[in-house]
């Protein structure tokens, strides 16, 4: 019995999956690369942005045929977007071929799903408004000589744009010693070379339980393990980017001099709009504060263009803001309504085209940086 995973959107549903991987291997399921071969074939999709979400649909409904040839073909839906109750529905009503859709926090739950599927025959929907840690999910790893470590899921700072907290609900940390324990594991296998933490927010490490110390204190006493080993992490946000951490940054060898930072726009009124909480001058005050103690550090960072009510004045200054850092690297995304969260219901909504040109021009931007670093 083969299965198949189709993975979409970021390293935290990368690293879900290898989850969803191992729960398979324990059921007596063996990977295979080939769609067409599959017994079991689980989508874990990603609702960031309308695209993602298109992409997922076009691909799912893409299975009917397969299903058709192979009835007993179980197809599973799961990850953010169908943590949304409109689309779990939608997605049940579309697609009768789809087997089991179910949410962000009911993953723990699959091999349950997948039993009672098989046993009674009934398609599933299963949703759960909010989730618990579940230490008993283990990762195959799959992702090279880098092992990717969950230190908590969820975020608080709804962004205005932002539907994670919506699928992934309210910050919950893992407790130090589990994060600790599964690191030392990984290092103990001499198979990896980098360990990747992973959180929507790592800088608010430890704000839901204060008895596990703060991010920095946790990267710190990681670094304090034996073993040769590079530690990095993402992904952090500037308002919450204390000058401890720049400190343990920089004077840990283990740690990597490299920084995703995102600034999402250069304009303090759209940061406001966005509810992000800094302002350009504290964001290029920690770039100042970062490089004045790790001068060749590799920052990267993430911009939206064309949020509601963006001007050409205020794109001008996310491209000064740009000009300035000089990033070694730049995701640029089109802004992306999302329902149920505050910007979408924002008066002037920029048009298609207006967010084209800006994100074609912040594309040329970050190359120009490129070419004039590579002259240096
Ligand atoms: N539209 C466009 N981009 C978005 N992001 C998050 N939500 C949206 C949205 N609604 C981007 C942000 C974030 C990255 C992971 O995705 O830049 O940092
Ligand atoms: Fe979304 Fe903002 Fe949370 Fe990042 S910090 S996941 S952008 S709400």
């Amino acid at each position: 019995m083969y299965y198949h995973i189709v993975t979409y959107g970021c390293q935290m549903n990368v690293h879900e999956s290898e989850k969803i991987a191992q729960i398979l291997e324990d059921m007596g399921y063996t990977e295979t690369k080939q769609r067409e071969n599959a017994d079991i074939i689980v989508f874990n999709t990603c609702a960031i942005r309308e695209g993602a979400e298109d992409r997922a649909f076009g691909n799912i409904g893409a299975l009917k045929q397969q299903k058709r040839k192979n009835k007993n073909l179980l197809i599973v839906v799961c990850g953010c977007m169908t943590q949304q109750k409109d689309v779990q529905e939608k997605m049940y009503k579309t697609f009768p071929f789809v087997d089991i859709i179910l949410g962000t926090h009911n993953l723990y739950n699959l091999k349950t799903l997948i039993n009672r599927k098989i046993k009674d025959r009934k398609r599933i929907c299963e949703y759960e408004e909010s989730g618990d840690l579940h230490e008993e999910l283990v990762a195959k790893r799959t992702s090279g000589d880098n092992a990717w470590v969950n230190i908590m899921y969820g975020c608080n700072n709804f962004c205005t744009y932002c539907i994670v907290p919506y699928v992934r609900g309210r910050e919950k940390s893992r407790k130090k010693i589990d994060i600790l324990n599964e690191i030392k594991e990984i290092i103990a296998t001499k198979s990896y070379k980098t360990i990747t933490l992973l959180g929507q927010n790592v800088n608010s490490y430890g704000n839901d339980d204060t008895s596990q110390g703060s991010f920095s204190e946790l990267l710190q006493d990681i670094c304090n393990i034996d073993g040769d080993f590079k530690l990095t992490f993402m992904t952090s946000h500037p308002k919450d980017l204390s000058d401890d951490l720049i400190d343990v940054m920089s004077k840990n060898d283990k740690i990597s001099k490299e920084l995703h930072l995102p600034v999402q726009s250069g304009s303090d009124k759209i940061l406001k709009a966005m509810n992000r909480n800094y302002t350009a001058s504290h964001y290029l005050t920690i770039v100042k504060k970062l490089r004045e103690k790790m001068p060749n550090i590799r920052l990267t960072t993430d911009i939206i263009v064309g949020f509601p009510g963006e001007t050409e004045q205020d794109f001008e200054a996310t491209c000064n803001l740009v000009k300035e850092v000089k990033y070694d690297g730049i995701f640029a995304f089109m802004y992306s309504k999302r329902k149920g969260t505050v910007a979408e219901k924002m008066d002037n909504q920029i048009d298609d085209e207006t967010k084209h040109k800006r994100v074609n021009y912040l594309l040329n931007l970050e190359k120009e940086i490129k070419a004039q670093k590579e002259k240096i």
